[in-house]
C-alpha cells in the first residue's frame, strides 16, 4: 500500500503537474494569439483608414521628410525659371480639403488626396515590395490634373522662389475643383465670385502687370470650366495662357490641351521602362480585336455614337465590353479596366458628354490603340504631346464607318497593328504625369508637367522676341 502510494502520489503530482503546465500553456498561447490578433486588426485598421481617408498633409509631409534627398539643382535649359504665386488657400488647398471631406459623391468632389494622385493602389509589377508608399499605382481622378500638376511643379528644379528671377508665372487656382463644387450653384454672381477675387488679385501684382498676364499660366483639370472662357467677363486675365484637359474647337488662342491623368504616377525612367517591358512581353495575350469601356450617354448629342458603339461590341464575339453603369461601379476599378484593355489591339474612344475622354489615356496606358470618332477627342488637342501624324498612333473612323466597326478594324494589317502598338507603348511616358516625389536627376525622361513647362517657355521667349522687334 505504502509503496502504492509512494507510487500513485509521484504519479498523481507529476499528472498534477503536467496538467497545470497542460492548463498553462494554452492560456499563455491564448493570451499570445489574442495580443497578435489584437495587434493584426489594428494593423489592418490603419491599413484601412490609409486607404479611404489618405491624410493629404501627414502623409506628403512623411513621404517627403523620408525622402529629403538633395533636390536636384540642374534646371533643364529649355525650361525658363518660373515662379509659382501664391494664393489664399481658398483658391487652391481649401478645394482639395472640400473634395476630400465629401465621401460619398465622386463626380461632384473629386478625391483628389495625396496630391492630387489618389488612393494608392498595390498593383503590379508584381515584384515590387508591397510599401503602399512606393508604389507608382494610383486611382487617380480624371479630374486631377491640376492638383498634380501643382505637386510636381512644387519640387520641380526650374522653379524659382524670386519673382524678379522669372520668365513664367503659374497661378496656382484649382479652377476645375472650384467649378466641381459650384455646379449647382444657380446664382452666377456667387459662382464666378471666386474667379473675380482672383482676376482682381493678379491685376494688382506687379509681375502680372508687367506684360499684362502673358507669360502667366492656369492649369485646369476640368472640361467645364466658365472662368476665363468668356474674355468679357474677366477682361484683366484675359491673356494669360490656359493648359485644359479639353479645349474647345475654334475658341481660345491661349488654350493648350494636357492630358487626363491616368494611373501610373513612376518615380524613374526604369519604372516606365519595366512598364513598357511587360506590356511588351504580354502583346500575345491580346485575345480581342477591341474593347469598349463606357456607359451610354442619353441626352448627349455628342454621344449618339456611343448607342452604335455598345451594341456592335455586345454582339461581337471579338469585342470586350465594360459597361459603366453606374450602379454597377464596375468602371472605378483601375485593375479591371486596364487588364479589359491589355486583352485588346484597339479600344475604342467615342465622345460623352464631351469630346475628350481620359479613358484614351488608360488606354495609351495599356499598349490598347485608340480609336477616335472625332479629331476633337485627341488630335486637336493635345499637339504638344502626340506624333504629327495620327494614324502612327490611333485611328478615326468616318461616320460611314461607324456601322461596321469590327470591319473596319479587322481590315487593318497586323504589321501595322503591331507598329502602331509600339508607338503607344514608346509614348507612355510623354503622356504620364509623374510622381511629385521624383527627382530630377533620377526621373530621366520628360512627363507631362516637363513638356508643358518647354512649350510655355518657348511661347514666352518667343513673346518677348517679337515684342523687342516691336
Ligand atoms: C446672387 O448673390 C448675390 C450675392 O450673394 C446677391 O446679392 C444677389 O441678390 C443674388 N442674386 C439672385 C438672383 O439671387
Ligand atoms: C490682351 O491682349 C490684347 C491683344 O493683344 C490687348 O489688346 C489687351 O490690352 C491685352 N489685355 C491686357 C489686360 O493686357
Ligand atoms: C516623347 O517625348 C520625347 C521628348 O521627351 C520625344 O523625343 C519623343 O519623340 C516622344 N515620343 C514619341 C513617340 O513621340
Amino acid at each position: 500500500m505504502a509503496s502504492k502510494d509512494k507510487e500513485s502520489k509521484p504519479s498523481f503530482s507529476s499528472f498534477a503537474s503536467s496538467y497545470k503546465e497542460m492548463m498553462k500553456r494554452p492560456s499563455f498561447l491564448l493570451a499570445f494569439r489574442f495580443v497578435v490578433c489584437v495587434a493584426l486588426c489594428y494593423l489592418l485598421w490603419l491599413r484601412f483608414l490609409f486607404y479611404t481617408f489618405p491624410p493629404a498633409s501627414t502623409a506628403v509631409s512623411f513621404r517627403t521628410a523620408k525622402l529629403s534627398r538633395p533636390l536636384a539643382a540642374t534646371c533643364d535649359p529649355a525650361i525658363a525659371p518660373f515662379y509659382i504665386h501664391r494664393l489664399h488657400p481658398r483658391f487652391n488647398s481649401a478645394l482639395v480639403q472640400h473634395g476630400l471631406s465629401c465621401v460619398t459623391c465622386c463626380d461632384v468632389c473629386p478625391h483628389v488626396g495625396h496630391r492630387g494622385l489618389g488612393r494608392p493602389l498595390l498593383r503590379l509589377p508584381a515584384d515590387a515590395d508591397l510599401d503602399p508608399g512606393l508604389t507608382s499605382w494610383y486611382a487617380t481622378h480624371p479630374h486631377a490634373a491640376e492638383v498634380i500638376f501643382h505637386a510636381r511643379a512644387e519640387r520641380h528644379p526650374c522653379r524659382t522662389a524670386d519673382p524678379a528671377a522669372a520668365e513664367l508665372f503659374y497661378v496656382p487656382f484649382f479652377a476645375g475643383l472650384h467649378a466641381a463644387t459650384n455646379s449647382r450653384q444657380q446664382n452666377h454672381t456667387r459662382r464666378d465670385a471666386l474667379a473675380v477675387d482672383l482676376a482682381e488679385h493678379l491685376a494688382s501684382l506687379p509681375a502680372f502687370g508687367r506684360s499684362g498676364g502673358r507669360d502667366h499660366f492656369l492649369v485646369v483639370g476640368r472640361t467645364s470650366w466658365d472662368f476665363m472662357r468668356d474674355p468679357d467677363l474677366l477682361p484683366e486675365v484675359a491673356n494669360m495662357t490656359v493648359l485644359t484637359v479639353e479645349r474647345r474647337p475654334g475658341e481660345g488662342r491661349n488654350q493648350f490641351g494636357i492630358p487626363y491623368p491616368s494611373y501610373f504616377h513612376p518615380r524613374t525612367a526604369e519604372d516606365v521602362a519595366d512598364w513598357q517591358a511587360e506590356l511588351r512581353r504580354f502583346a500575345r495575350t491580346r485575345s480581342h480585336l477591341f474593347a469598349f469601356v463606357g456607359g451610354l450617354r442619353p441626352g448627349s448629342d455628342k454621344a449618339a455614337v456611343r448607342a452604335k458603339v455598345m451594341a456592335q461590341c455586345w454582339k461581337s464575339k471579338r469585342c470586350l465590353p465594360v459597361d459603366c453603369n453606374p450602379t454597377r461601379r464596375r468602371c472605378e476599378d483601375p485593375d479591371r479596366v486596364l487588364d479589359v484593355m491589355r486583352r485588346a489591339d484597339f479600344c475604342l474612344q467615342p465622345p460623352g458628354e464631351s469630346l475628350t475622354r481620359r479613358s484614351t489615356f488608360d488606354a495609351m496606358l495599356a499598349g490598347c490603340i485608340p480609336v477616335f470618332f472625332s479629331e476633337h477627342s485627341a488630335y486637336a488637342q493635345y499637339e504638344w504631346y502626340m506624333p504629327a501624324r495620327p494614324e502612327d498612333w490611333s485611328v478615326q473612323l468616318k461616320p460611314t464607318q461607324w456601322d461596321h466597326i469590327e470591319e473596319e478594324l479587322a481590315r487593318i494589317p497586323k504589321t501595322v497593328v503591331e507598329k502602331m502598338r509600339e508607338t503607344v507603348i514608346e509614348l507612355i511616358p510623354n503622356v504620364t504625369y509623374a510622381h511629385p516625389d521624383s527627382s530630377a536627376t533620377q526621373l530621366g525622361f520628360q512627363d507631362v508637367v516637363d513638356t508643358a513647362l518647354i512649350e510655355l517657355t518657348k511661347r514666352v521667349r518667343l513673346n518677348r522676341e517679337s515684342l523687342k522687334i516691336l
